[in-house]
């Protein structure tokens, strides 16, 4: 298992970028706007993971609603992990609330479910499974 991403969510990705890329000096590898889950997407690269800084495009995306309750900051972890079910499997046998109670696909095919915060010390933690293609590219 391994630190996947860290999503922070920002109120402006303009106003964010100025501090992550011209002041700290990070790379952007992309823009993504992803339009079921009402958010654009910086991705920067940090060694062997990323930050993503998570922008809300509507007001009822789940960004809008985690910054309006706890102000812009880290809103997830990421950790990549290889056979999403059987993970799942354990989890909700020990009791872990996964949300949205299955895993789901997200951008580029990416598998992933989200372990509620109640569960996790007061973290969201999101499951990412390992591309089968991104394995077989190392
Ligand atoms: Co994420």
């Amino acid at each position: 298992m391994k630190l996947e991403h860290i999503g922070i969510a920002v109120r402006s990705l303009d106003q964010a970028l100025k501090f992550y890329r011209d002041t700290l000096g990070l790379r952007v590898a992309g823009l993504e706007t992803l339009a079921g889950e009402k958010v654009r997407v910086a991705l920067l690269p940090l060694g062997e993971t990323r930050l993503e800084l998570l922008e809300a495009t509507a007001e009822d995306s789940v960004i809008a609603e985690f910054i309006s309750k706890r102000g812009e900051g880290i809103h997830h972890i990421a950790l990549q992990v290889e056979q999403l079910d059987r993970h799942l499997k354990t989890l909700a046998a020990a009791g872990v609330r996964i949300l949205p109670g299955k895993s789901q696909y997200g951008a580029g095919g990416h598998r992933y479910a989200f372990l509620h915060p109640s569960s996790c010390g007061g973290v969201l933690v999101e499951l990412v499974e390992t591309a089968p293609a991104a394995k077989e590219a190392k």
